[in-house]
């Protein structure tokens, strides 16, 4: 009978071999002429190759891991259940940053996480374009190309940089709180150097494990977006919560990530939480 911690080496090394093939499929469409087909909205984009690398990457697991459960973004688009379990289940955003592939913004990610009783055991995610791998297993650290990564010590955001999104609901109230949001944090007094919107909820959480910026939050996104980059901030020593402050709960549609708790704290002191329908 194989260990416990074989099957994680195992499903680790499939995770990071897959995100790269993934990639490399999305790297050599990134530059050529694109379909665009909308979603929810004019704003919430989606592409053949969104489609595809999610099939890809499905097919991969199941081939080697026949018992283990999937939750895909295009695959609950197709109209497959978004249910979390405590069995094994693979989470993938195949394209995190469909917006900024279109545009050629090179800020687009494979995020693959295998969670286990709902908590993120491995966490990958792959900047194709940059080719800048994130990799994670918990209790094992934080990784990008291979170097141990940690978030920068701010608890203060009148020193941080502090990332957050439109994302694709921009109803008019929706909008006005973010900007509100936005305003509280970026304007005087205590405020912050500035805001950053990366267009991959992914990368902005890379980005705070690695300490390229300070904190992020967003509402709005999926389960996918987040499982893989919350490990990955978790392993850099990172805090991962709900907005409000309370214990992060995965399939609420909401996440904050910070460098540290105070830097959270006062994150959450000067936001107001936009309520979303959960999945
Ligand atoms: C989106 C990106 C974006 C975020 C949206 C997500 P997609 O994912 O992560 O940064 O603001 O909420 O839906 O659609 O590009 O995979
Ligand atoms: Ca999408
Ligand atoms: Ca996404
Ligand atoms: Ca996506």
């Amino acid at each position: 009978k194989r260990s416990r911690l074989e099957s994680v080496d195992e499903f680790y090394e499939t995770a990071v071999a897959v995100a790269r093939e993934a990639g490399a499929t999305i790297r050599a469409a990134f530059d050529k002429n694109k379909s665009v087909m909308l979603k929810s909205a004019s704003t919430d984009l989606v592409t053949e190759t969104d489609q595809k690398v999610e099939a890809f990457i499905i097919n991969s697991f199941k081939d080697k891991f026949p018992s283990h459960k999937f939750i895909g973004e295009e695959s609950v688009a197709a109209g497959i259940q978004c249910e979390l379990t405590d069995d094994p289940t693979w989470i993938i955003d195949p394209l995190d940053g469909t917006t900024n592939f279109v545009h050629r913004f090179p800020f687009v990610a494979v995020s693959i996480a295998l969670v286990i009783d709902k908590a993120p055991v491995i966490g990958i995610v792959y900047n194709c374009i940059l080719d800048e791998m994130y990799t994670a297993v918990r209790g094992r650290g934080a990784f990008k190309n291979g170097v141990q990564i940690t978030t920068s010590q701010q608890t203060a955001v009148n020193t941080a940089l502090i990332g957050t999104e439109f994302g694709s609901n921009r109803k008019d109230e929706v909008l006005a709180t973010i900007l509100e949001n936005m305003r509280s944090l970026a304007g005087e007094p205590n405020a912050a150097h500035s805001i950053r919107c990366l267009g991959s909820a992914a990368l902005n959480l890379c980005a705070v494990a690695s300490g390229a910026m300070d904190a992020y939050f967003e509402f709005g996104i999926h389960v996918w977006d987040i499982a893989a980059g919350i490990l990955i901030l978790q392993e850099a020593n990172g805090v991962v919560r709900n907005p409000d402050g309370t214990e992060l709960d995965i399939m609420a549609r909401r996440i904050l990530g910070a460098c540290t708790p105070q830097l959270a704290d006062e994150i959450t002191s000067r936001i107001k939480n936009i309520v979303t329908p959960r999945d």
